[in-house]
């Protein structure tokens, strides 16, 4: 663990806990909520869970939910009667929610007949009419996807971050990232002369605004899981371990609840338990909830691959025989 205990603006600074390992040595994953319990997996549907948790129970809710386009654990169905069914399962997330909670939502676009639904936008709505604050709209940006021939391909998807209350946690100085100056000075009024960035980095921003060239580093540039990603899984749309950890250690204390309602092969659970929180999830398919039992077990052996946070996204030179032209269609002289 790395300890930076700095002063900044003669303050002692909270130390900054980069990738701590477990607090829990040797957890039982059980399959139903339990007050002395750290790491709850449950396989079943999430409405039925959910109603047999507690009031106040979870510190962050985070999850990306099924967005109805078909995929193999989903029927499609009209986009009126996906979104009423969503909003009794947030109904239920807002009971189990604590008042200084937050919930993460992160969601694509819904495609019906080559038209295209910004999720977000729908859901905004049932989270607004429930009373939750938006506290951001983060974009998460990523490189490789779907080519669409008849629209731009959709390279980002985004997560909007709502609170319960006024008074949530917001614990900035556990994601700041390094400033892309570090050596900027103050170039008047009192503190002219002195460093004017903050010693243990920027605020990682939630993007995004078209400043070309300043586009890569001031996005969440964290790749998503593809096939060469390893944290690579059989399940077709699963999180980045990273992505989440950004939210979990802003928005959470150690010891407190993650929650993911729908959580796939348990990325969500995994980025809570690495940084000491407890975590909870629930996924209706057995094989995806195979795989997030075997990952945890992983985890604690220490044998589980994860992407570390942070790590810069690899950049081609140029020179590597896939960024080269190929021959066939340079001119021939
Ligand atoms: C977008 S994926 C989430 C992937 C997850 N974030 C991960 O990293 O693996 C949505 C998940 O919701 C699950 N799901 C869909 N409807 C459900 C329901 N009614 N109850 C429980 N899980 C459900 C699917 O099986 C799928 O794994």
């Amino acid at each position: 663990m790395e300890d930076l205990h700095l002063k900044h603006n003669n303050q002692s600074v909270k130390p900054v806990t980069l990738n701590t390992l477990p607090l829990f040595k040797h957890p039982d994953i059980l399959d139903h909520f339990n007050e002395s319990s750290s790491i709850i997996l449950h396989c079943g549907d999430t409405l039925d869970f959910l109603q047999t948790l507690s009031c106040a129970t979870a510190k962050l809710i985070i999850t990306s939910p099924p967005y109805n386009l078909g995929k193999e654990y989903e029927k499609k169905t009209q986009i009126e009667s996906y979104l009423k069914i969503q909003e009794q399962v947030i109904c239920e997330l807002i009971r189990i929610l604590k008042d200084d909670g937050s919930i993460c939502w992160q969601v694509g676009n819904f495609v019906d007949n080559a038209e295209v639904f910004p999720l977000d936008i729908f859901f905004y709505d049932i989270f607004k009419k429930k009373g939750l604050k938006l506290r951001n709209r983060i974009i998460w940006r990523f490189n490789h996807g779907l080519h669409a021939s008849k629209r731009f391909s959709g390279r980002y998807e985004t997560i909007l971050w709502f609170t319960k209350s006024d008074a949530y946690t917001f614990n900035l100085d556990s994601v700041r990232i390094p400033s892309k100056y570090p050596g900027k000075r103050h170039f008047k009024g009192t503190k002219r002369g002195m460093p004017s960035c903050n010693p243990l980095g920027k605020n990682p921003s939630d993007i995004w605004e078209f400043i070309a060239r300043e586009w890569d580093e001031e996005l969440w540039n964290i790749p998503n899981v593809k096939a060469n990603h390893p944290e690579k899984t059989l399940h077709p749309c699963q999180y980045p371990i990273e992505l989440i950890e950004r939210c979990v250690l802003a928005l959470t204390n150690e010891n407190d609840w993650v929650l993911d309602p729908y959580c796939g092969v348990g990325s969500a659970l995994i980025a809570a338990l690495k940084n000491n929180r407890k975590a909870m999830g629930v996924d209706k398919e057995t094989e995806y909830i195979f795989i997030a039992k075997q990952r945890i077990k992983d985890l604690y052996a220490g044998r589980l691959k994860i992407r570390p946070i942070g790590k810069p996204v690899y950049e081609p030179t140029g020179n590597e025989k896939i960024a080269q032209i190929p021959p066939e269609w340079k001119k021939v002289e």
